[in-house]
């Protein structure tokens, strides 16, 4: 017996080493962590089940016959972030530059239906080369069939994907299907083909950090959603993102324990909106000092900052925060920010999460390169999104809600439950100065006419309290009393139920 214990542990010994010394020597050298080195760390300690440590490839193509690596180039497998289970895969960069076969793509799959059945979040480590060349369209097949089942699992358990290493190909797709990509600075790419065949095909000459990097994916193409500044970081981050998520669609929001009083009232509030409407303040004091214990991880932080999109906790439970930023383009909706809104929207009903709605929008940013850009259909996004939406939406006006703009984010007509505003709000079509130059056209040469109007104006409309007559608007707040307001309402909305009428599915501006 113990001779067949020896075997089994030095086989394990084997399969621990990967693609050999050197080659992990050659990651740790480039600042990378191998693949169980970040499994390690992702994991609770000693929580980690490994399956299918012995798979190897069957591939006899180009001598591959007489090159196998126990594992494959992935390491896969299921553990616990906090007590809560998790299932993952590491790409193992050391073994065929954790290029993916159909043995690999095998190993994959049984933890993406293992996290579906069991309805549990699934992280995917990435650091690989692709298809594994060696062996054509098996591994293309393999490819496929992890595709189909990041597909079938969206919308029931949260995916995550850790870009870590150069990615391409395969490697880029999947992870363009789940819910969140974030990236390590420096050291990982995505792209689709690599710098050398863009340069074959376009005659552009690229490297690899501009044509792919974190700083490409996270601020240009908004691939990425956010990206850290080394493995360790990186991982210790997606372990406090899990925290937020919950496991699947049908648990609803996580609950933690809270030591942030829900009726804490901040005074400093009273004073957040300066006196003059066209100065920027930064929303995101408002959206520390309403979540518990300011804690905020915010999703797309470096792409259309002119919206913040990001999850918190009121009493314990995870929400989802969408506001205008107006220290941003004054917060306005265009077309990188109604894109990304509309996704952190779905996200959140998808896994029934709670929405709160900070609103400061001067309307949509007019101009030929945002209509030629589609401004129409983005926008049209994040109404579809907020309309579809079933979770608590509760929504605060804390200054301007102009025009569609004001129709979009998350109102009373499209769904919002608790309407709130504060009385530095301005509910209107349009600021002053554009409404009357429309209205008063005849009196424009008449700047005493045109000064009388604008006040008439700004009296009547540039307040909350037309919407509030209207019922628009639920109450209107002290801006040092929203935390508490958004708690109560939260906690109303608890047992919110909405029955969508049956169709196969709807059919978004894509
Ligand atoms: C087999 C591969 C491989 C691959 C890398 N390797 N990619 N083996 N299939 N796709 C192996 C290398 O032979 C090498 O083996 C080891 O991994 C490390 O690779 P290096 O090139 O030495 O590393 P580096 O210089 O860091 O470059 C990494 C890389 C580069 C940028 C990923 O290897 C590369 O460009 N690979 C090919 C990428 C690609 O075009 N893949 C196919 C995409 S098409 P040794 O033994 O020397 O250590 C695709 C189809 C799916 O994925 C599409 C679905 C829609």
């Amino acid at each position: 017996m113990k001779h067949i214990l020896d075997e089994l542990e030095q086989r394990r010994a084997g399969a621990r080493l990967g693609g050999g010394e050197k080659r992990i020597a050659a990651q740790h050298k480039r600042g990378k962590l191998t693949a169980r080195e970040r499994i390690e760390l992702l994991l609770d300690t000693g929580s980690f089940e490994e399956f299918d440590t012995f798979v190897q490839h069957r591939c006899t193509d180009f001598g591959m016959d007489k090159s196998k690596i126990p594992g494959d180039g992935v390491i896969t497998g299921w553990g616990t972030v906090n007590g809560r289970q998790v299932f993952v895969f590491a790409k193992d960069f050391t073994v065929f530059g954790g290029s993916l076969s159909e043995a690999h793509a095998q190993k994959i799959i049984k933890v993406q239906d293992l996290a579906l059945k069991t309805r549990a979040p699934i992280i995917g480590l990435f650091d690989a080369g692709g298809a594994r060349i060696q062996e054509g369209v098996a591994a293309l097949g393999g490819y496929g069939e992890v595709f189909k089942r990041n597909v079938a699992a969206s919308g029931v358990i949260p995916q995550i994907s850790v870009i870590m290493g150069p990615c391409a190909g395969g490697d880029v797709y999947s992870p363009a299907m789940t819910d969140f990509i974030f990236m390590v600075r420096d050291t990982s790419y995505m792209f689709v083909t690599g710098p050398d065949v863009v340069k074959t095909v376009t005659n552009e000459t690229v490297t690899s950090e501009e044509l792919g990097g974190a700083k490409v994916h996270t601020s240009k193409s908004s691939v990425a959603d956010g990206a850290f500044d080394n493995d360790v970081e990186c991982l210790l981050q997606m372990r406090r993102l899990i925290d937020f998520l919950p496991l699947n669609n049908a648990l609803g929001s996580p609950e933690w324990p809270s030591f942030d009083d829900g009726e804490r009232l901040d005074p400093s509030l009273d004073t957040l909106i300066p006196d003059n409407p066209n100065k920027p303040y930064d929303i995101k004091e408002l959206i520390t000092k309403t979540l518990d214990e300011g804690d905020f991880f915010e999703i797309q932080g470096d792409f259309a900052k002119n919206i913040v999109t990001g999850f918190g906790r009121v009493e314990g439970r995870t929400v989802g925060v969408v506001a205008n930023q107006p220290m941003v383009l004054a917060g306005v909706l265009d077309a990188d920010a109604s894109r990304k809104a509309a996704r952190f929207v779905r996200f959140c009903d998808a896994f029934e999460i709670p929405i709160i709605t900070f609103v400061d929008v001067p309307g949509f940013l007019p101009g030929t390169a945002q209509e030629y850009g589609g401004l129409i259909k983005h926008g049209a996004k994040l109404l579809f999104a907020y309309s579809q939406a079933t979770v608590p939406l509760v929504t605060i006006i804390t200054r301007k809600a102009f025009g569609g703009a004001y129709d979009v984010m998350a109102s009373k007509h499209i769904g919002g439950d608790v309407n709130y505003a504060w009385p530095t709000a301005q509910i209107a079509v349009m600021g002053a100065k554009g409404a009357v130059e429309i209205i008063f056209r005849a009196d424009i040469d008449d700047p005493e006419k045109i000064a009388a109007r604008t006040k008439e104006y700004e009296a009547r409309f540039l307040s909350p309290f037309v919407a509030a007559e209207r019922g628009y608007i639920d109450e209107v707040i002290a801006p040092n009393a929203t935390r508490k307001r958004i708690a109560r309402a939260l906690a109303m909305l608890r047992t919110k139920k909405v029955e969508a009428p049956a169709r196969k599915h709807d059919n978004l501006p894509l």
